[in-house]
């Protein structure tokens, strides 16, 4: 059985993540989402959010799982779940640019592979963070993320207000 891991943030998840690891449940037996507790950022959405709105996603497909990618490297995590791959999207030369050094170091580390799926045309300018700030000023994501995320972004958006105090 082959297993690959699909690792990120996922403040949130976005169509585009879907999309691509939809495709990687294509070439694999198994594919583990694994979300990571985004150490350099401070995320919109706690882990359990982020784990339980893709868990949410997912539970749609068949063969992908979603897991806590934990205090440790990819390359342990990848070895413990027994996966041969990590898969990845590109949305442009600059993601590959991102990604490049740490496929270099997981290989380097442990002979794990990354491979990259290029993304669909319809999600090149999908980015969690554009998402997030589209949807604060008050724009229409709806199209973007999966419902399990629109759900709780407009959750949070009832919860706290946009500040008004400029438009006076
Ligand atoms: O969505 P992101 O934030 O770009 O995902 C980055 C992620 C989680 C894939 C990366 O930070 C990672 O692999 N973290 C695990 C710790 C690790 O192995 N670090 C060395 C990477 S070469």
């Amino acid at each position: 059985m082959q297993s690959a891991v699909c690792p990120g943030s996922f403040d949130p998840l976005h169509n585009g993540h879907v999309e691509v690891i939809a495709r990687a449940s294509n070439l694999f037996d198994e594919v583990i989402v694994a979300v990571s507790a985004n150490m350099h950022k401070s995320p919109l959405f706690s882990l359990d959010e982020r784990i339980a709105m893709a868990q949410e996603t997912f539970s749609y497909f068949r063969g992908i799982t979603v897991k806590p990618l934990g205090g440790g490297l990819l390359t342990d995590f990848c070895r413990a779940q027994g996966a041969t791959a990590v898969v990845k999207g590109l949305r442009g030369p600059q993601d590959l640019e991102y990604e490049r050094p740490m496929a270099t170091m997981n290989r380097h580390l442990s002979g794990l592979e990354t491979i990259y799926l290029q993304a669909d045309g319809r999600y090149t300018h999908l980015s969690s963070t554009l998402i997030k700030e589209v949807h604060s000023l008050g724009g229409d994501v709806s199209e973007m993320v999966p419902r399990a995320v629109h759900r709780r972004l407009t959750d949070r958006s009832a919860d706290r207000p946009a500040d008004r105090s400029a438009d006076r």
